[in-house]
């Protein structure tokens, strides 16, 4: 752990939008008075009604009920569209760089009004009404930012999900919120490579049924299957519609998307997002915490279908009329300097990734970095895991030449927006540390009896207050909204992560606390990947845990009991990881897989994953209490075979 220290460079200090004086008189009234600064805060919109109200929360057990700006109306499209036509319908909103170099192109806010228009009115033409679920299935396109904008300016709610996942996993998430349409496209294009995605919601679709409408995006032209009367190629739908619409007028607590997420049991939980509070809490946090400013070229890698893409490639830029590079492709693709050289093409200001990109790039050495200029950076970011010192040293010394701030931003797909961070201009660095809570946020670390540890400590990291940007429930089932959040500790919103506070009060993100993993940024439950093995006929038990991964920060490592008589080697495990490829996508592989006879088990049965993932960690000197188990004999089984495996 890292206590080096990187002040605040003085010029930072004086341009960006906060210093470390009006941080903390900011942030005490935040606290001190919710409504006061919440009220301000949210007039950065343009309000059909003006909201009255500001906060109204409850935490109360069984009661659990989180509103922002009640009684206001407005529209999301209108608010990230049309109120910059005035002012910068010349200006680039979307600046697109496809997978391959030589594609790129620049929609102005002007080009996207109209696009977001013309296609509200193909989704109304086919029977899409305010209220309505629609499922996006795209690459990283323009058309995926029209798509969600075109839903938030009809009162549709979007469910992204992410190119990667298989026709089962899409399957599940069109029937778990009942989807009548769906958008895709002919093909993705990642790194040279085409993702049938096309063919792959026809898969889905065949299983789940209820869809009846499929726009298909071209993308690479390639020779899809067709079903009359519910296929609608993308670009007839907006040629044939007008380019002008009236946005509907939506309740701030309207909902505006859902999007799924792993959690430690069970199937990916619809994580809800209203309106008002969600876009306030978007914008706000982008301008402050990436010190944007009017002409500034910002560029996020994430992908559109996770939180990250949601929040800061498309809400929260677009609402501050920022110009927002959306990439198409992938970081070593043709070639590792791809990165930089984007940087250098569109002269990018802002530069916003993930710590398993950083540390993959870094095993390629300094050398492909340092052929190109990056001279336009200003600010580096960092989401999605935490990024260890060496990776983020890197990062400063080699990417951002000693000369960048990075934020290292902590939060969720639940939180809506960045709850723990730096702002550039006013908190000094620990690289490794998230830093401080933004505006409004009241971080707590309890231990396991939820008793609140003041001062230098290491416990369960609890959010005692709302935000506006927080999550309102999950979809169709409030009551696992109160369980998973708000029943391990009564009035606090528990984030599943482990967390150190040092003496200067700054926050460590250890990791989860809970049977969630964090592949490469992403999260998997640990119940998903065990459901999916286990289908498989050859399997009788699976218990999945994390372990250390260079790159992807954590790996997969599956266990896994064969049924009797099935023999477990090289061309099993090839199998086992292949099926759930197929069955969740390439992101829930295992990536080690070890048969074991028999898992450690309590004498009621329950499988210790702690000392599985003491194993799988190499660390078997800390084994703990293992007392409870019904046969001590297992645990010396698999460590032996771990050993000779080593
Ligand atoms: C989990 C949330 C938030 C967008 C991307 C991931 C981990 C996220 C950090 C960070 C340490 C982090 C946490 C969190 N995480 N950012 N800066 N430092 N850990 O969203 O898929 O909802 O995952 O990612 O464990 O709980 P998500």
């Amino acid at each position: 752990m890292s206590e080096k220290l990187h002040p605040v460079p003085q010029e930072w200090a004086t341009r960006a939008h906060v210093d470390a004086a009006k941080y903390d008189a900011d942030y005490a009234r935040s606290i001190q008075d919710p409504d006061g600064f919440w009220g301000e805060v949210g007039k950065r919109l343009n309000w059909i009604t003006p909201f009255t109200k500001v906060k109204n929360v409850s935490y109360a057990p069984g009661n659990v009920s989180i509103k922002w700006y009640e009684d206001g109306a407005l529209n999301v499209a209108a608010n990230c569209v049309d109120r910059h036509l005035a002012t910068r319908g010349d200006q680039v909103a979307i600046l697109w760089e496809g997978d391959d170099p030589k594609d790129s192109k620049a929609i102005t806010y002007r080009e996207l009004h109209e696009q977001v228009c013309r296609f509200a009115n193909a989704l109304k033409s086919r029977g899409v009404k305010k209220g309505d679920r629609v499922t996006i299935y795209l690459p990283m396109i323009p058309e995926a930012a029209y798509a969600m904008l075109a839903c938030a300016r009809i009162g549709a709610v979007h469910s992204i999900v992410f190119g990667g996942f298989s026709p089962d996993s899409l399957a599940s998430r069109i029937e778990g919120c009942a989807s009548k349409v769906v958008i895709t496209a002919d093909e993705g294009l990642r790194g040279g490579r085409k993702v049938p995605l096309k063919a792959n919601t026809d898969a889905a679709i065949a299983k789940v049924g209820g869809v009846d409408t499929v726009f298909v995006v071209t993308r690479t032209g390639a020779d899809v299957a067709w079903t009359e009367g519910r296929d609608i190629r993308y670009e007839d739908a907006v040629a044939e519609a007008s380019p002008e619409h009236e946005p509907e007028a939506m309740n701030a607590e309207d909902p505006l998307f859902i999007l799924y997420t792993s959690g430690s049991t069970g199937q990916p939980k619809g994580v809800l997002h209203t309106t008002g509070g969600y876009l306030v809490y978007a914008s706000y946090t982008h301008q402050l915490i990436f010190d944007y400013h009017d002409g500034d070229i910002y560029w996020c890698t994430a992908d559109v279908g996770w939180v990250t893409g949601h929040s800061y490639i498309v809400y929260g830029p677009l609402a501050n009329g920022a110009t927002t590079l959306m990439f198409e492709g992938v970081p070593n693709y043709p070639s590792t300097s791809r990165f930089w050289e984007v940087v250098d093409k569109h002269k990018v200001n802002i530069f916003y990734t993930a710590p398993t990109a950083i540390r993959a790039l870094m095993g390629g050495g300094e050398e492909p970095v340092k052929k190109t200029s990056r001279a336009s950076l200003r600010l580096l970011g960092s989401v999605g895991e935490p990024i260890n010192p060496e990776a983020w040293e890197w990062y400063y010394r080699v990417v951002g030449d000693s000369r960048c701030p990075i934020v290292d931003t902590w939060w969720q797909t639940e939180t809506g927006g960045i709850l723990i961070t730096p702002l550039p201009g006013a908190t000094d660095l620990k690289p490794g540390s998230a830093t401080k809570p933004f505006f409004g946020v009241k971080p707590e670390l309890v231990d396991a009896e939820g008793k609140v540890l003041e001062g230098a400590a290491e416990g369960n990291l609890v959010i005692a207050d709302s935000w506006p940007g927080q999550m309102r429930t999950v979809y169709g089932d409030h009551k696992r909204f109160e369980d998973t959040y708000f029943s391990t500790y009564p009035n606090k919103y528990f984030t599943g992560d482990g967390c150190r506070r040092d003496a200067d009060g700054y926050y460590w993100i250890t990791g989860r606390v809970d049977d969630v993993i964090n592949v490469s940024g992403h999260r998997m439950g640990t119940a998903e990947v065990e459901s999916s093995l286990v289908a498989h006929e050859k399997v009788a038990e699976a218990a999945v845990v994390g372990y250390p991964h260079d790159v992807k920060g954590q790996g997969i490592y599956a266990y896994v009991t064969l049924n009797s008589g099935v023999e477990g080697d090289d061309a099993l495990r090839k199998e086992l990881v292949a099926w759930v490829r197929k069955d969740i996508g390439p992101i829930a592989a295992p990536d080690l897989i070890q048969f074991a006879p028999g898992l450690p088990k309590t004498r009621s049965g329950k499988i210790m994953r702690r000392i599985l993932r003491k194993i799988a960690e190499d660390d078997f000197g800390a084994l703990g209490d293992t007392s409870t188990l019904a046969d001590p004999g297992v645990v010396e089984d698999l460590i032996d075979q771990r050993q000779n495996k080593a």
